[in-house]
């Protein structure tokens, strides 16, 4: 019996690469010994290595031990994991845990529970247009467009002062219709560094709840800024005076657990009822995607968020991965003075998190790949914990070549 062929056309063009995943592949392909990773906002310590942490270990240890079933568990993921992430977004005793008003979802990463919103979104306010910052992640708009939502940029980030565009930004929010979404940014803002300040995030709050937006807080970096409770401060006061909100969190950058895809996804209404039937809508969008988590990320999180000793080892090595980021900043800037005296890079400092925009042009970014082995996004984000004091005089000696 003769078969006969069947050509396979899909007749599709191929995608451009990931501006940031992309680079890592292009990064780990380079044989120099001499090469330097500032693209991935991953977090490497003065050897330039991304090591487990030591709770995160200890952790493992426990669950490998104890751990007595791959049974499913529900939708929502790892069933304490709900509340001990409500607890560090929030606060141990805030009203809002108290009263029931929120209700978390496990996610795999910051991205799938950005991803969840998105659905939600598109199911709650199906006409609204979705308000992000200029620049943004450059993941958001992806995640956006898979959901079919409508996006428009306010403006955020002035690359002449480099610091935040306020008057910009509320000029272009004060467009916004009511009912729009908003997504803020809760700390280290990725990828300007910029943040808002207290009184900035009391006006988006009287703003927002003046056009009823529906805010999203994207909160990949709790505990890089100024600390985990100090950096909840705009999420809180967003809180006040807006009853109805998302918080899409990850567990990435603050337990390192960038490869076990661990985050959530936090609903918070008016009443109850309000959050549980919004949360019900949640779960059948997860259901109907993946159908529930992977389990290890949440375990370890729940595993040394609900015991005191190993949540204090935990925020001891947060508090040091935070430490050294700010100390190369200071020593970038410090360095950068000395070699290219007729720029002025102290805004570097001043900023927040593992970003900053070094403002090099994508070409210069293109030369620091092709000729000195240092990858950076091609808009002139540099990951600051990919500086180290024994790459620090490389990268600022090819900085001032190139400039
Ligand atoms: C980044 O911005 O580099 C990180 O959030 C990693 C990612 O997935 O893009």
């Amino acid at each position: 019996m003769k078969y006969q062929k069947v050509e396979i056309m899909f007749c599709l063009e191929p995608t451009p690469t990931d501006p940031i995943l992309g680079l890592t592949e292009e990064f780990r392909n380079d044989p120099s010994t001499e090469k330097i990773n500032l693209g991935v906002g991953v977090y490497q310590n003065e050897n330039g290595e991304t090591p487990i942490l030591k709770s995160v270990k200890i952790a493992e240890k426990y669950l490998f031990e104890n751990e007595l079933t791959k049974a499913y568990f529900g939708i929502p993921g790892e069933p304490v994991l709900g509340r001990l992430t409500q607890e560090l977004l929030l606060g141990k005793k805030h009203s809002i845990i108290e009263n029931s008003l929120a209700q978390t979802a496990q996610t795999p990463g910051g991205t799938g529970a950005l991803r969840i919103a998105a659905e939600f979104i598109s199911r709650a306010r199906p006409k609204a247009h979705v308000w992000i910052s200029n620049p943004s992640w450059a993941n958001h708009q992806p995640i956006l467009l898979g959901a079919s939502l409508q996006i428009k940029r306010y403006r955020y980030y002035d690359a002449e002062t480099h610091s935040l565009d306020n008057s910009g930004m509320l000029d272009d929010l004060s467009e916004a219709n009511t009912g729009d979404v908003l997504i803020l940014h809760g700390c280290c803002h990725n990828p300007a560094g910029v943040d808002l300040s207290s009184s900035d995030w009391e006006n988006i709050a009287d703003l927002a709840s003046r056009k009823k937006l529906l805010c999203i807080v994207d909160f990949a970096y709790q505990g890089f800024g100024d600390g985990p409770i100090q950096d909840r401060n705009g999420l809180l006061t967003l809180i006040k005076k807006n009853s109805d909100l998302l918080i899409a969190n990850s567990f990435s950058k603050n337990f390192g657990l960038y490869r076990e895809r661990t985050g959530a996804i936090t609903v918070i209404s008016e009443t109850k009822k309000d959050s549980q039937a919004a949360f019900s809508h949640i779960k059948e969008i997860i259901r109907a995607i993946y159908s529930s988590p992977p389990s290890h990320g949440g375990a370890i999180v729940s595993t040394i968020l609900g015991d005191e000793k190993l949540k204090s080892l935990w925020l001891r090595e947060l508090d040091e991965m935070r430490q050294r980021i700010s100390a190369m900043r200071s020593d970038f800037v410090r360095s950068l003075k000395e070699k290219c005296p007729n720029h002025d890079f102290s805004f570097i400092e001043k900023q927040k998190g593992m970003f900053s925009f070094c403002g090099l042009s994508s070409e210069q970014v293109d030369r620091l790949k092709d000729e000195f082995h240092i990858y950076m996004v091609r808009s002139g984000r540099v990951n600051i914990a990919g500086i180290t004091p024994s790459n620090i005089g490389r990268l600022t000696d090819a900085i001032e070549t190139v400039l």
